[in-house]
């Protein structure tokens, strides 16, 4: 920070984004926007959301509810997967980086393309099977959902771990995995076999190494890694 910046009052931090534009034939390139802390709230998504309206329009990202709530302003923050809206800037260091969520094709910016994560996400079936109307569930029942349900399908788990970056066409990622395994506990659904079935796979479910970058990162503080290692019991067990 500079002398006169202090004497100022001002708190400047520096953001470097990567920047990439589909439209143009540059390659990718880091920008770098300076932020007067004293004028920015305290996330990093205030931070991009006030680079954007008073630096750069042309800053693209997702956001909607900025709580923590719709997943769509995943990217990665000083080296960690995260919501821009749940990331506290980091007022102890004068830079911050950020960058779209690794090994994921860019749409532009900070936009990942999410096509291959929800066409798994679909593969899974995410939705209750049973025949009949009424859908009983026991306290207890229930409770076994917990832990899982919060999920919100942000994609932080999946794209921190090395197994899904090398093969993310076929290893279904430990955001999709841990939903089938959300599906197979419900005790009101009546396809936990074919379920099971479907996950019993060298690629889908066993690319998994239980590595954990994936419940280090999740910014819910989810355990997507426990539940895969539940699944695989689950498909030992039956
Ligand atoms: S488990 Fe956590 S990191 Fe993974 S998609 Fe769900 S909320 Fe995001
Ligand atoms: S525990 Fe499995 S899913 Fe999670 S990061 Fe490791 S390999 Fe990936
Ligand atoms: S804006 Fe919705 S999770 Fe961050």
């Amino acid at each position: 920070m500079l002398l006169t910046d202090h004497l100022q009052g001002k708190r400047i931090k520096y953001f470097q984004i990567y920047r990439w534009d589909p439209d143009q034939s540059s390659r990718p390139t880091m920008a770098t926007y300076p932020i007067n802390l004293s004028e920015c709230g305290p996330m990093v998504l205030d931070a991009l959301l006030k680079i954007k309206n008073e630096q750069d329009s042309t800053l693209t990202f997702r956001r909607s509810c900025r709580e923590g709530i719709c997943g769509s302003c995943a990217m990665n923050i000083d080296g960690s997967n995260t919501l821009a809206c749940l990331a506290r800037i980091d007022t102890s260091s004068s830079k911050t980086k950020i960058y779209p969520l690794p090994h994921m094709y860019v749409v532009k910016d900070l936009v990942p393309d999410m096509t291959n994560f929800y066409a798994q996400y679909k593969t899974i079936e995410p939705w209750l099977q049973k025949e009949g109307n009424e859908n009983y569930m026991s306290k207890k029942d229930r409770d076994v959902l917990d832990g899982m349900y919060e999920c919100i399908l942000c994609a932080c788990c999946s794209t921190s771990c090395p197994s899904y970056w090398w093969n993310s066409e076929k290893y279904l990622g430990p955001a999709v995995l841990m939903q089938a395994y959300r599906w197979i506990c419900d005790s009101r659904d009546q396809n936990t076999k074919k379920r099971m079935e479907m996950l019993d796979d060298t690629y889908k479910l066993y690319r998994c190494h239980t590595i954990m970058n994936c419940t280090k990162t999740c910014p819910k503080s989810l355990n997507p890694g426990l539940a895969i290692a539940r699944l695989k019991r689950k498909l030992v067990t039956g």
